[in-house]
């Protein structure tokens, strides 16, 4: 929080220290929509609102869904961005990547191959959590337009924005380039400041943006006070809180890496471009589910396994977040030397 306030403006300075904690704009307070908006190349204070990011998510498709609606999801994904459109009694259908020695794919021409008449929605999230995945701009843009072709809208999940490693491009917003979109961005992943509970909807579409503001009033109602601030300053200073992240990230990525070459009989991996994670294969005679169970018990250490993703039972998540990650890998290892033979 000091490292955060240290950055402050004379004026996000003053607004701290005179904060009066009563509720706050349902939208998200105006200087915290200026600071998002900057972000953006075309989207305006009106066609932002604030919310803690779960919750956006299950506003939106709240609003959106019906019974009987066809959405097509990424798999593996983030499981609410499934689950909430199952809840609705939508039909889901998957678009599956192509895997190589742990490089993950996905093709434009398998979504266009789903879509339907009755295809109402389609989720992506890029860069992607697990597999790292995010694709080329003309990838992207064909994305773009198959659903334009049907008018589908797109959700686009962006909470990984920015974290792209080794001077890969970064893609435009969904929200700047397709008049048919919602994209999602927030304080947890590209900022390191998950505490916040801070995310953002942006979209061209103002009509859904206000069902999407009725609907607030009967969960949080408004984001909190403080964090408002918090993420202002965040967002007005996003370059000292996403290099020092890449460098963390790069890093654990890099030794994360040469643990591959040593190891590599165990688990297919190659260094993703984007985000924070990878999705790894791991060649071992029981399922993922019970090595991360009897992982986490014998060593403290959380790996996702496949089937949280309900994807099958040979791949795991790997996070290259946090800081003591080099003291977790050395633990991870001696692990495997122990019950391991490969
Ligand atoms: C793809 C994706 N979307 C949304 C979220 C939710 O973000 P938050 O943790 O800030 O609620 C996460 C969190 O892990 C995520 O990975």
């Amino acid at each position: 929080m000091q490292y955060v306030l240290d950055l402050a403006s004379d004026e996000e300075r003053a607004s701290w220290e005179h904060l009066k904690l009563g509720y706050t704009e349902t939208r998200g307070s105006e200087p915290l929509r200026e600071a998002i908006q900057q972000h953006y190349q075309t989207i305006n204070l009106d066609e932002i609102i604030v919310s803690s990011p779960g919750e956006a998510n299950f506003i939106l498709m709240n609003v959106l869904l019906s019974k009987g609606d066809e959405v097509i999801c990424m798999a593996p994904m983030y499981q609410s961005l499934y689950q909430v459109a199952k809840d609705l009694d939508c039909s889901l259908s998957f678009w599956k990547p192509e895997e190589e020695s742990g490089n993950w794919t996905y093709q434009p021409s398998d979504l266009k191959k789903l879509i339907t008449d009755k295809t109402k929605l389609i989720v992506v999230n890029f860069p992607h959590n697990p597999t790292g995945f995010c694709p080329n701009i003309d990838d992207y843009m064909e994305i773009i337009s198959i659903a334009r072709a049907h008018g589908i809208t797109i959700f686009s999940d962006e909470m990984y924005r920015f974290l792209s490693h080794g001077n890969k491009e970064t893609l435009p917003s969904m929200c700047d380039v397709y008049e048919n979109s919602v994209s999602l961005w927030g304080a947890a992943k590209t900022f390191g400041l998950a505490g916040l509970r801070l995310g953002w909807l942006t979209s061209k579409n103002k009509s859904l943006l206000q069902k999407v503001e009725n609907f607030k009033d009967y969960l949080s109602i408004c984001n909190s006070a403080t964090s408002e601030i918090l993420a202002t300053i965040g967002l007005n200073n996003m370059e000292h809180f996403v290099q020092p992240n890449l460098k963390k990230i790069t890093s654990n990525i890099n030794l994360f890496s040469e643990f591959h070459e040593k190891h590599q009989s165990f688990f297919d991996f190659s260094k993703p471009s984007y985000g924070s994670t990878a999705f790894i294969k791991l060649h071992i005679p029981e399922t993922t589910y019970e090595f991360a169970e009897k992982l986490v018990k014998e060593t403290g250490i959380m790996l996702l396994p496949a089937e949280t993703f309900e994807y099958g039972t040979s791949h795991a998540r790997i996070g290259f977040g946090r800081e003591n990650f080099p003291e977790v890998l050395r633990i991870f290892e001696d692990y495997l030397v122990k019950n391991y033979k490969y």
